[in-house]
């Protein structure tokens, strides 16, 4: 019976759509014309007309009941995709056939034997690096990730259509994309870096069919949790190894005081079960820890709740949601360290340029001062005041970074960055600049071990908890080279003017890890390989020919 029912929707009714459209276009009159014209895709897609006609009769007739039910549920469809033409509804259009296409790249991959999304812990790439180099050219990196994510979400509960420009096709802003899109949010592209977003309205999101699974992507769990907590349905968030053992309850706590229902499971860890149908009422919230994605979150629930939601922060974090709520027409009302806003509004489509990500231009600003006889110019990249600790670290460490060019884009500073080769020494992280440079730390690490003198970083215990522990594996990674450093709870000492050695560096599967130890070839004495790669594709797809068209000596190897 199973198999009947089975073979109804993939075998037979495609079959009898071939016959009857062979048969319908038989029958009209240009008949000669529609076949003498007729394309690749009217031949493969009637080809099984040309089966067995007796074969078919019997099988058509034996499995009746199952052929009949797919035959409606088919018709049903096809119907509305009728009205939808007729009715020039380009929504409707759109919306079912990037979700098909979708599920028809799903297909040829579980065909060909990968999952829906390859899981990255199933890829293995090792990066190989030989010692040395000089990095040089002018580069644009990809799009910003925070600001990306945040595109699609608000873009997506917008009323009317957001263009997107500069949009980063990385697997985590691409998983946000598809999480969208299984809401029933209708989402051309991307296509290099352009995405058009049909906005279905704050209560326009539909139920999803299954879990959410959000790969690898910290953001994106934490920023779902507080919109879903707010919807009508229940909704469940999924992620990869690591993402699966990245606190949440810093954000269901929280929302629990405003009303949500949420499980985790234990310690607080993915995934999360939300319960729909709770209403929301603002509270005040003073974030223990210094966390943009903790604010986001609350924000974004207090579009929904009763009244108002305010945040404070203990330090400044990166302040995108609210530069781009207010683009999208919702105001958010902000006063030192607290930013709130009122429950109940609507947000209204705009148009966004995603600005270079400066997390992934630190690569290259580390590359270019560590290596001697370097000048590299990197173009549009965001500089965001809540974002550009990187700059000033670096250049407290004696950096030769000059701020080009600079502009405001769609809410958001931009310039280019010209940095040229220094003599670094060691200094003492201001901890005012951890949560302005917390993504930057890893190849931080790396300028301080090229650096003269000592380095000291403090009140930087949210790296543990990051893709990966980044104080203790970058530590060991350090260590295999030869690199001694003192691992503190919130921190790390780094002496300077060590040499660093080859070897194999594990990178646990942490993008920043991978890309920071790729950079410390350039002042290595020996070849590094750097293993468990994949993720670099969550924030800097194209990493590998990008740094290697700069100067650094790095090929990727490796299979699915
Ligand atoms: C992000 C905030 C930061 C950062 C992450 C992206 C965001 O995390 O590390 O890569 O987009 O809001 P926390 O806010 O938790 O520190």
């Amino acid at each position: 019976a199973y198999h009947d029912e089975v073979l109804a929707a993939t075998s037979h009714l495609p079959h009898l759509i071939a016959f009857s459209l062979v048969d319908t276009l038989a029958g009209e009159d240009e008949n000669l014309d529609i076949f003498r014209y007729a394309a690749g895709g009217f031949r493969d897609f009637t080809r099984i007309a040309a089966s067995d006609p007796v074969m078919w009769h019997d099988i058509f007739l034996s499995n009746r009941d199952a052929v009949l039910r797919v035959i409606d549920h088919f018709t049903h469809d096809l119907d509305q995709l009728r009205t939808a033409i007729a009715d020039q509804d380009s929504a409707t259009l759109l919306r079912v056939f990037s979700r098909a296409k979708a599920a028809r790249e799903h297909f040829s991959k579980m065909l060909s034997g990968q999952a829906y999304v390859t899981k990255n812990s199933e890829k293995q790439v090792t990066f190989r690096l030989q010692p040395g180099g000089r990095i040089s050219g002018e580069i644009r990196v990809p799009g910003d990730k925070s600001i990306s994510h945040r595109s699609i979400m608000l873009g997506a509960l917008a009323d009317g259509i957001t263009e997107v420009k500069g949009f980063l096709e990385g697997e985590d802003s691409l998983a946000t994309l598809q999480a969208f899109r299984d809401m029933g949010v209708t989402i051309e592209g991307p296509d290099e870096g352009f995405v058009r977003i049909h906005g279905v309205g704050i209560n326009g999101l539909q139920a999803p069919r299954g879990p959410l699974y959000l790969g690898n992507s910290g953001t994106a769990m934490r920023l779902f949790s507080g919109l879903l907590a707010a919807q009508p349905f229940d909704s469940e968030l999924t992620g990869d190894e690591s993402l699966s053992k990245r606190p949440m309850g810093r954000v269901a706590d929280p929302l629990r005081a405003m009303g949500a229902v949420i499980d985790t499971a234990e310690g607080g860890r993915p995934p999360l079960k939300i319960r729909g149908g709770h209403g929301l009422t603002g509270i005040h919230y003073d974030m223990p820890v210094a966390s943009a994605q903790v604010k986001s979150c609350l924000l974004l629930a207090g579009l929904y709740a009763e009244g108002v939601t305010s945040v404070t922060e203990p330090a400044p974090t990166r302040d995108h949601t609210e530069r781009m709520l207010e683009g999208f027409g919702y105001h958010v009302y902000r006063d030192i360290a607290t930013a709130s806003v009122t429950g109940g509004g609507r947000l209204t489509a705009t148009a966004i340029d995603v600005p270079a990500d400066i997390s992934s231009a630190a690569f290259f600003l580390v590359a270019a001062s560590i290596a001697s006889g370097s000048d590299l110019t990197i173009r549009h990249v965001g500089m965001n005041p809540t974002r550009v600790g990187v700059i000033n670290i670096l250049r407290m460490m004696g950096a030769n970074i000059e701020v080009l060019e600079e502009r405001v884009i769609g809410g958001e500073p931009v310039a280019d960055l010209r940095v040229r080769s220094a003599d670094l020494k060691g200094i003492d992280i201001p901890e005012d600049q951890v949560p302005l440079a917390i993504d930057e730390f890893p190849v931080l690490f790396i300028a301080a071990v090229c650096a003269e003198g000592r380095t000291v970083l403090r009140g930087a215990e949210e790296l543990r908890v990051k893709e990966s522990d980044r104080i203790q594996v970058m530590a060991d990674g350090l260590t295999v080279l030869g690199v001694e450093t003192t691992v503190t709870p919130d921190g790390i000492v780094i002496d300077g003017g060590q040499t660093m050695a080859g070897g194999t560096v594990n990178s646990h599967g942490d993008h920043r890890i991978a890309m920071a130890f790729s950079v410390a070839s350039l002042c290595a004495s020996g070849s590094i390989e750097v293993t468990d790669c994949a993720n670099v594709a969550t924030s800097f797809p194209g990493f590998v020919e990008l740094a290697k068209w700069t100067g650094i000596n790095i090929s990727a190897g490796g299979a699915e």
